[in-house]
């Protein structure tokens, strides 16, 4: 079965369990409100506003539970409601923007909790109607009894979603992901993996075609390895999921005084092109080389199929797919979506941790595909010529989650049949 079929079996089997769990629960509840005769004395003015209330308290669980199958949808692409995958699965094909997909998944869990309150309005009026010994006022202490037990529930089953996410160490790009600390914990000083990866790029784009926009897909809040196109490309632009992740780059574009410090890898990526100790002034002139070609910042989600409307002569996207998701067909498939992004006879440059389960911000773990330079080559292959790949042990960077990397550059094939 492929990742896809089995997320969507494990969503279908949790919602059938959930919907089974959550009736008996609020039953249980909204009887045991009755029979306790606890508030048997409500007039029935009372017994309204309790029921208010209830609702208010069912909205609170509702609301911490929606909270948790956005992380477990975005960690995991399952659910704990199908319908709210099928959603989210849909807004995300369609749409541009984490902020779609997650009020798509909202819209769908919510509407069909509200949809299973119908029996119970059916059953506990239909009762209060047709028989004497259930009041209305009964009716809507049962109610409000079943509301209290649903948002039980739905608290319970966001702790439980949480817990079993904890226990998976999958943080959520959407609820976790904090872009400074990501820029703090990386990229203070040119790191093993960097001095690696930059090499690898200022040389993968001597082979670039000069003068055309070139794109960096899944750029994060980082520029590290936008500099090395500043001279090549007509125009840069920069595309990442998170909004965040964008407004952290803004700032640096805007020269805001809490902007990331990109100084020492504009040095560094200066002395790979060659220049032995790049001045000051050489530094702060491709900074704005830098900033004048960056036009466009742009929200960018690999799941759709395409993600972009225009295809690329260059597409640079280092650690993007593999970090975004800890099942690898889901890293296949976006991987397919990116390269597609490039044009026939494009260059395509990647890279990708190696054979990692996780890497750590600010001490959550967020999902690697756990892939290596064979799956890179294997899902390459249909559209692109042979790939230059190169594997480079970082084993300083194990303390941030992985010992390895891998560095690849390939060109888009032109034979239509490929394409
Ligand atoms: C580990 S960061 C890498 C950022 C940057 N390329 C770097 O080398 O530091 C992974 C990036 O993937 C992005 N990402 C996660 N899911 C994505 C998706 N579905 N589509 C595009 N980018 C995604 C995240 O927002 C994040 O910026």
């Amino acid at each position: 079965m492929t990742g896809g079929a089995r997320a969507w079996v494990v969503s279908l089997a949790a919602t059938v369990a959930s919907a089974y769990a959550l009736d008996a629960t609020a039953t249980a509840a909204g009887v045991a409100v009755v029979a306790s005769g606890v508030l048997g004395d409500l007039g029935p003015r009372w017994a309204l506003a309790v029921l208010a209330g209830s609702y208010a308290v069912w909205a609170w669980g509702l609301r911490s539970n929606l909270r948790a199958n956005q992380a477990l949808l975005t960690a995991t692409g399952t659910s704990t409601n199908v319908l709210s995958k099928a959603a989210h699965d849909l807004a995300r094909r369609h749409r541009t923007g984490p902020r779609a997909a997650r009020v798509a998944a909202a819209a769908g869990y919510t509407a069909t909790e509200v949809a299973k309150e119908v029996p119970y309005y059916a059953g506990a009026f239909g009762a209060a109607a047709l028989t004497d010994p259930v009041t209305a006022t009964g009716a809507m202490l049962f109610l409000a009894g079943a509301n209290l037990g649903a948002a039980g529930y739905e608290y319970g089953l966001a702790r439980l979603t949480r817990a079993f996410l904890r226990r998976r160490r999958y943080a959520s790009f959407d609820t976790d992901w904090d872009p400074a600390a990501y820029l703090n914990g990386y990229y203070r000083t040119v790191e093993p993996d960097e001095v690696a990866t930059i090499a690898f790029l200022v040389d993968a784009l001597r082979g670039a075609e000069r003068d055309r926009p070139v794109l960096f897909f899944g750029v994060g809040p980082t520029l590290h390895h936008v500099f090395a196109a500043a001279e090549t490309a007509s125009e840069l632009h920069l595309g990442d999921y998170l909004p965040g992740n964008l407004a952290q780059i803004r700032r640096w574009l805007d020269r805001d005084p809490r902007a990331h410090d990109w100084r020492p890898f504009v040095r560094y990526t200066l002395r790979c092109e060659g220049d032995a100790e790049p001045t000051d002034e050489e530094v702060t002139a491709r900074e704005e080389l830098t900033r004048k070609k960056i036009t466009d910042l742009v929200e960018v989600d690999a799941a759709r199929p395409r993600p972009l409307p225009s295809r690329y002569a260059t597409v640079v996207s280092a650690y993007c797919a593999d970090s975004a998701t800890a099942d690898r067909a889901t890293w296949a498939r976006f991987m397919r979506h990116i390269g597609g992004l490039v044009e026939p006879g494009g260059l395509f440059v990647t890279a990708a941790l190696r054979r990692c389960r996780g890497y750590t911000v600010a001490g959550r773990s967020f999902p690697s595909a756990d892939v290596d330079e064979h799956d890179l080559r294997a899902v390459l292959r249909p559209d692109f010529a042979p790939p230059a790949i190169e594997v480079r042990q970082v084993p300083q960077q194990a303390a941030h989650g992985y010992g390895g990397i891998v560095l690849c550059h390939a060109r888009r094939r032109t034979d239509p049949a490929a394409d």
